[in-house]
């Protein structure tokens, strides 16, 4: 047969538009269809959200405290343009109005720089986010954490919701309301990653965790858990770190049942199952906005009574599913974790932030110090009573020669050190005996962070979740004055920094002006180096007063550590 020039004309282009017909904003999912929408990045690149998509089922009803499970099958296509679901938050923390408060919760989104479903091209590095927030508030959603500045990277993101506050991690210690709800469906949604993500044009071999604050210390958590082999590749830890004790509760069960009488008077049982009965014929509403207190503990003679109550645990062993049963310090000295190369750090001054939440910390807590050096040692040491007060005054001496009260600078010094520093030095200096660390001190003072006027006796720096405002957009503290150009520079460093280890294992594969061809030199046991991310960036070694604390620390306490 002979075809005329016109016939094959219109064959061709028929051709052409039949690639065409491969709609980049539907993804066939093994549950269903979704369909997602064409955004644009800063850079005018264009990529594919898909928000909103069920990674479980919704954990309501009889799910209410279970671990999750999978999301049913639905018919036809399940609009995912819009983030509205998140879960209960601990009072009006995010202000949106399209941001739905809901038990319902258990959704992640996913943004692509390539079309979803054209197997020609070569898949991307992925970099899956673990929000931070406590354990009691944030979400994934678009409107938090925006995901355009690293698409213009060419990776592949995951933002993720997990369970938080009491409906994510109250627990009676046992197999009736298991521990760690909202870790599990962080794993959940890991595990949902690895089987999806290709169906984006991510890799599967190439997924990087990655979260801040509470956010960092669960992925330094999910490091340590053995159910997660074979997950990740890689992981990022910004602020946090899963042998910081602030992410434990080790009276779980106590408060769990005070929660039982704090919503029903009448409620005296001490059976799990009564409990659990109780609490899921109740709203969630009255679940999350509970009025469960640490004083409640410290009246019934807990000790450590204070910060937040609904938080990670350690499980028991024998638990079936159990995630995370510890010694986590131990585990990571051991090299006893899923061994992945870590990006991990600080910023310069964390507990800034803090002041601006609670400004009576300083003085509070210097009369707390100065009362007895005792109280300068937490008992995740371990240490005898007598050695508690000789550690505790030398502790004190790196800080002030007399007391804090006349020095508060010291006490934010102290205590950014205590809850964020030496625990995240730790982890990395342990971790380095077995994979890559690539440890930084984020030190750039920018205005784009959002953390403006605090200053406390002299004492400045980066408070604790400036970094998110470079790298995700995000106004979680202020609104940060976005367009100041040496910190749109700092923006563009830490970004490239953080997609090359995504895609390299490695924030300086090769010299790059940018990053003023600085090679960030690894960590080792012997040698703490770390990248001091300043207007320049430069390599250093021993950061903060690690080296003081750890010759103090480690003579006076007793193994096994769980936290440091
Ligand atoms: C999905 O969104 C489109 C466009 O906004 C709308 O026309 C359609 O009705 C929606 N479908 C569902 C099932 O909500
Ligand atoms: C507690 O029990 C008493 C007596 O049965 C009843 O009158 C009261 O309403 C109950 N209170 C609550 C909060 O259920
Ligand atoms: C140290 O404390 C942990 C709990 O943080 C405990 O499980 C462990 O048994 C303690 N070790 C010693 C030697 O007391
Ligand atoms: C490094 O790991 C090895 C083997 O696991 C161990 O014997 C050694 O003590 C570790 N070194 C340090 C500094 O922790
Ligand atoms: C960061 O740079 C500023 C400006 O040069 C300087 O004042 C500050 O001391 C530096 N901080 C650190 C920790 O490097
Ligand atoms: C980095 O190295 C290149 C090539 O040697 C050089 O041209 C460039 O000026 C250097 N950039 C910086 C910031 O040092």
């Amino acid at each position: 047969m002979k075809y005329s020039k016109g016939l094959l004309l219109i064959l061709s282009t028929i051709s052409v538009s039949l690639a065409d017909v491969v709609d980049p904003t539907l993804v066939t999912l093994p549950e269903g269809q979704i369909r997602g929408q064409a955004l644009q990045s800063p850079n005018d690149n264009v990529y594919y959200a898909f928000q909103d998509i069920p990674y479980a089922a919704p954990p309501v009803g009889e799910l209410r405290f279970q671990p999750p499970i999978a999301s049913a099958k639905w018919d036809g296509v399940l609009n995912t343009t819009k983030n509205e679901k998140i879960c209960y938050q601990s009072g009006q923390y995010y202000v949106d109005p399209d941001l739905i408060q809901t038990e319902d919760c258990l959704y992640l989104n996913v943004y692509t720089p390539l079309i979803p479903g054209n197997p020609s091209q070569t898949p991307l590095p992925v970099l899956l986010w673990i929000h931070g927030g406590g354990y009691q508030n944030g979400a994934g959603a678009i409107q938090i954490y925006k995901p355009g500045l690293f698409i213009d990277h060419n990776i592949v993101i995951v933002t993720i919701n997990y369970r938080e506050g009491a409906l994510g991690f109250l627990t009676t210690e046992d197999r009736v309301i298991p521990g760690n709800l909202g870790l599990k469906d962080q794993h959940f949604a890991m595990q949902w990653v690895k089987r999806n993500i290709n169906l984006f044009g991510g890799d599967p071999e190439k997924i990087t965790i990655s979260g801040e604050s509470a956010g960092g210390a669960s992925v330094g958590l999910q490091i340590i858990s053995k159910r997660n082999k074979g997950l990740f590749r890689g992981a990022i830890l910004q602020s946090g770190t899963g042998i910081n004790y602030k992410a434990h509760q080790r009276y779980a069960r106590f408060y769990a049942f005070e929660l039982g009488r704090n919503l029903d008077s009448n409620f005296t049982s001490d059976k799990s199952d009564d409990l659990l009965e109780l609490l899921q014929n109740v709203p969630a509403t009255d679940i999350n906005d509970n009025t469960v207190t640490p004083e409640i503990g410290k009246e019934a003679g807990l000790i450590e009574g204070e910060g937040s109550i609904w938080l990670p645990v350690i499980e028991d062993a024998s638990l079936e599913g159990a995630l995370l049963t510890g010694p986590f310090q131990e585990d990571v000295r051991t090299g006893n974790i899923n061994q992945v190369p870590i990006l991990i750090g600080f910023n310069s001054e964390e507990e800034l932030t803090f002041m601006l939440f609670d400004p009576t910390i300083p003085e509070r807590y210097a009369k707390y110090l100065d009362s007895d050096s005792y109280n300068l040692i937490r008992d995740k040491f371990n240490m005898t009573k007598e050695n508690k007060l000789t550690a505790g005054t030398m502790l004190k001496q790196i800080y002030t020669d007399g007391a804090f009260e006349d020095n508060l600078g010291a006490v934010v010094k102290f205590f950014s050190d205590e809850t964020f520093t030496t625990p995240i030095i730790r982890h990395a200096k342990l971790q380095s005996n077995y994979t890559d660390v690539f440890l930084y001190q984020f030190s750039y003072k920018g205005k784009m962070g959002g953390l403006k006027d605090i200053e406390i006796a002299g004492v400045q720096g980066v408070g604790h979740a400036e970094d998110i405002a470079y790298l995700w957009d995000a106004r979680i503290i202020n609104d940060g004055t976005p367009d100041d150009p040496a910190d749109v520079i700092t923006r563009h460093r830490l970004l490239t920094l953080w997609s090359n280890f995504v895609k390299y294992l490695n924030p300086t594969p090769e010299k790059d002006s940018l990053l003023g061809n600085v090679t960030w030199e690894k960590v080792t046991p012997n040698s703490l180096k770390y990248l001091n991310i300043n207007n320049t960036l430069e390599v250093q070694t021993n950061p903060k007063e690690y080296l003081r604390w750890e010759r103090i620390i480690d003579i006076y306490a007793i193994p096994p550590l769980f936290y440091y």
